[in-house]
């Protein structure tokens, strides 16, 4: 077998990419806007060559290297996961997933023309992108006609001539990561790779099946305790910078330190309660008190109850936002989404279950499935705990990758190392529904209708020709 090579974009710090990696494949060139991040994706992919800055720029700097280092040879695959920040309409100010004009304002929604042109130049055997599910729906203006159109649909109609897509939607603790991650995929497959007939003659789809799942052989999810109990971390508490950082692991088994209130709000929550500090009825001088959920002081002492209340010009009241925060999570389910923010309290699911703190980097990272050999160099005393944990945060978890890309590579190989996911699962019928729904509100084509190869027209055999792939079977 000849070596597989494979491009990525957005490579953040190469997480995901360490997964593909593992699964057979080489990153010849990995690009990144940011230079801290591109320096530990390239600890981690020894060899790659990096491009530094922002893709809309430097697009044709990845065709160039690629070319340089591997001639006319296509990519086997193509990695590429857009910044999700733009596509959710949870965070405020995002406006409508319908409203074309509200999602085009942030240009990171529109960075999905920029994976089109890579793909269309490099013409990869297969491209992958992940991103939230809202990539399946969020509009955007298309940039041709101007009229609004999904992102991922945009991406599945502009390659359709020579590519099928594959798409769904999954909880990433149904493949064994044990956190609850819910993400939308997409696979698309050039038409002239003859794994792909034998995929499709099996009714199959290049994803692997899910491992974990309770819809698949009665199996289930990892919890976070038993995922936080196998790694065996000493414990840690936010009470003092004595107790919040561990001397070991180097400075990655660390957690912010707590002011006494912050603390005292935490520890009030009933370990392994999934509860959160917004339900606590708890007065920091009186202890337990009989309030209501909307009661902001105590009625005894008039102090602020230990809930997330802030003081503002004299008066007493709750934080602002969403009431999912200041939450522990679920000792019996699967981590919350480990997100950039997990160095914060007041953002997301952050808190440990049991004990009183955040996750510390480690912890995060390992429910992340980074590999224990994954290459930090001294990113963390450079560049400091946040730009590690949002790294980590943004990364596609490699344990999911790895088996991603050993049904890719079996493509390729024409032989199934892993089984892959039945064309009839629940994840796929999710994905396609949503591509679908998206579709029709624009009064675009039906992306089912691409999948029919037999519908699609023909790949340009002119195009095709100027390019060869290494793996044996798959010249066009
Ligand atoms: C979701 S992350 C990619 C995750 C990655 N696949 C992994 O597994 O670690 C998206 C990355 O795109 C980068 N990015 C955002 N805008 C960019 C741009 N205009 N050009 C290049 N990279 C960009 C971000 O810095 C971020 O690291």
């Amino acid at each position: 077998m000849k070596k597989l090579r494979a491009v990525s974009l957005f490579s953040n710090c190469g997480a995901g990419d360490v997964g593909y990696r593992k699964a057979g494949f080489e990153f010849e060139v990995m690009a990144e806007l940011d230079p801290r991040r591109l320096e530990v994706c390239l600890l981690n992919h020894e060899g790659a060559e990096g491009v530094a800055g922002d893709l809309r720029v430097t697009w044709p700097t990845v065709i160039k290297k690629y070319r340089s280092r591997a001639g006319k040879t296509r990519p086997a695959l193509l990695c590429a996961c857009p910044p999700c920040q733009g596509m959710s309409s949870a965070r405020s100010g995002k406006g409508s997933h319908d409203d074309p004009e509200a999602g085009s304002k942030d240009e990171r929604n529109l960075l999905v023309t920029i994976v089109a042109k890579v793909a269309l130049e490099l013409q990869p055997g297969i491209l992958v992108v992940e991103n939230v599910p809202a990539f399946f729906s969020r509009k955007v203006h298309h940039p041709e006609d101007k009229e609004p159109v999904s992102a991922a649909n945009y991406l599945i109609s502009t390659l359709a001539e020579n590519y099928v897509a594959f798409p769904i939607i999954t909880d990433l603790c149904d493949f064994g990561v044990p956190q609850s991650r819910n993400r939308a995929f997409l696979t698309l497959v050039r038409k002239d790779l003859p794994g792909l007939k034998d995929m499709l003659k099996i009714g199959r789809t290049p994803f692997p099946r899910a491992t974990h799942a309770l819809d698949v052989g009665n199996s289930k999810p990892v919890t976070i305790m038993e995922a936080l109990d196998s790694f065996g971390l000493p414990e840690l508490d936010a009470a003092t910078p004595t107790s919040a950082t561990s001397a070991e692991y180097a400075g990655f088994h660390s957690v912010p330190v707590w002011n006494e209130r912050i603390y005292a709000m935490v520890a009030a929550i009933p370990k392994s309660s999934g509860k959160s500090a917004w339900e606590n009825e708890k007065c920091i001088h009186c202890g337990p008190v009989n309030v209501s959920a909307d009661t902001i002081e105590c009625p005894i002492c008039r102090s602020p109850l230990l809930r997330p209340i802030v003081q503002d010009e004299g008066v007493y009241r709750f934080v602002r936002g969403f009431k999912s925060s200041y939450r522990r999570m679920h000792a019996e389910r699967p981590a919350a989404t480990v997100t950039t923010a997990s160095g914060h309290i007041g953002s997301d699911y952050t808190i440990h279950p049991t004990q009183n703190r955040l996750l510390s980097p480690i912890e995060c990272a390992l429910l992340q499935t980074f590999p224990a050999d994954f290459k930090w160099g001294n990113t963390l005393s450079k560049y400091g705990h946040s730009n590690v944990r949002e790294m980590i945060g943004e990364a596609v978890p490699p344990a999911f990758t790895k088996m991603h890309g050993q049904v890719l590579r079996s493509i390729f190989l024409r032989k199934w190392e892993i089984a892959p996911m039945p064309q009839s699962d629940e994840r796929v019928k999710k994905g396609w529904d949503k591509l679908a729904a998206a579709a029709r509100k624009d009064g675009r084509t039906d992306p089912r209708t691409y999948f029919n190869l037999s519908l699609a027209p023909k790949p340009s055999k002119e195009k095709i020709k100027a390019f060869t792939f290494e793996a044996p079977d798959c010249n066009p």
